[in-house]
């Protein structure tokens, strides 16, 4: 069975919302105009709506036939990228600097066409809840969204998710039984030497030479203390050091990210990395210190939700379309929040590449309008499927 006959019947109008959004991109916690389409296109179709939650976040409930109280909730994101557009194409958005370059335009858009469909023939035993998220990049919508008490005032036994996945074919949806996406932590490093006149080191403790050795021992963070067959990446991506060319400066600073998979290995790290700085440091003689900031958790799916979503997924694109447990993405996803909290699985929706260049977070992307209808079918399936009629 691909896709469901009358979702197809919606795509001239799916690719129009999922245009006027793009046009209109919004950052996190801004996504008003976004809220306000949303909000207006569930109401139209008898759907409860409930708004405020993270400021702009929504949620739509829909109840289906018969008395069962199973809940189910399906997750999209809202927000845009800070980022000018590239495109020139009549979408493209009119919000300078503003861009939807991660597909949440497309994201919005499929579950507001399952919504649509699952309000028109509500052919389940349930409750569904249509979760729409602000902030997702980078600001933790979903997180401040649970806080705000989306699973206490809308309980629900499982949540799902769903990413357009660029190099993924169009037409194939990948599901992993575990880690999906990493965690994202940020670290500062600050080395602490003296200052001194360039021409006379010996009369300083350099800096800038500490942090230099130290970057070279953190390789062996991943490399000799990280099991092989675990992933992970220590970067640093951003060093601060001196004003000038003759001033040996007090102190350097640097920047980066550490990405993992597994909750251990994130666990390990900060004092790893205090570790070699500090002793790196203490060997020249200076000082160093760590400030490690914890950010989006590992995105996990659940072995069973991973195998149900399999199921659906099957449903709609075939079997042999489904590509299961493909190697996870060291990017980073809030909806790992929700997966704390709740069982339940994060797929990627085969897109495929479309224009040169035409990935996530480049300015020349633009969501694939021809996997609306495969996006919306796989949602709809999904809530069928796990909150079915009693025969
Ligand atoms: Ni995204």
């Amino acid at each position: 069975m691909p896709v469901i006959n009358r979702i197809a019947e919606f795509h001239a109008d799916m690719t129009a919302w999922r245009r006027d959004i793009h046009a209109h991109p919004e950052l996190a916690y801004q996504e008003h105009r976004t809220a306000d389409l949303v909000a207006a296109k569930l109401a139209e179709w008898g759907i409860a709506v409930h708004r405020g939650l993270a400021g702009t976040g929504v949620v739509g409930v829909l109840q289906g036939q018969g008395s069962g109280t199973k809940a189910i909730g399906l997750r999209a994101d809202m927000d845009a990228l800070p980022m000018p557009e590239a495109n020139a194409f009549d979408h493209a958005s009119k919000n300078p600097g503003t861009m939807h370059a991660c597909g949440h335009d497309g994201h919005t858009t499929m579950l507001l066409g399952a919504a649509r469909y699952l309000a028109e023939t509500r052919n389940f035993d349930g409750t569904v809840h249509f979760i729409f998220q602000p902030a997702e990049e980078g600001k933790g919508g979903g997180k401040k969204m649970i806080e705000d008490g989306l699973f206490t005032r809308f309980p629900c036994d499982r949540v799902f998710g769903m990413h357009n996945w660029p190099d993924l074919p169009a037409g194939r949806i990948a599901v992993h039984p575990g880690p999906v996406m990493a965690a994202a932590d940020q670290f500062t490093i600050t080395v602490h030497g003296h200052g001194a006149h360039a021409a006379m080191p010996h009369n300083g403790i350099d800096p800038v030479l500490v942090a230099a050795h130290v970057i070279t021992a953190m390789q062996s963070i991943v490399s000799r203390n990280t099991d092989p067959f675990d992933s992970a990446v220590v970067s640093v991506t951003w060093v601060e050091a001196g004003t000038t060319y003759n001033v040996i400066p007090n102190e350097a600073k640097l920047h980066g990210t550490i990405r993992t998979v597994r909750p251990e290995t994130r666990a390990r790290m900060p004092e790893r990395i205090a570790r070699v700085a500090e002793n790196v440091a203490a060997a020249f003689g200076a000082t160093a210190a760590l400030e490690h900031r914890p950010g989006y958790p590992p995105t996990v799916n659940a072995q069973a939700e991973a195998e149900l979503a399999a199921q659906v997924a099957a449903k709609v694109v075939g079997s042999a379309n489904v590509v299961w447990n493909p190697d996870p993405s060291m990017g980073a996803e809030d909806f790992g929040y929700m997966l704390e909290e709740k069982p339940g699985c994060y797929v990627w929706l085969g897109h495929g590449g479309g224009a040169p260049g035409c990935r996530l977070h480049n300015p020349h992307y633009d969501f694939n309008d021809d996997i609306l209808t495969t996006g919306a079918s796989y949602w709809a399936t999904l809530a069928e499927t796990l909150l079915p009629r009693s025969p």
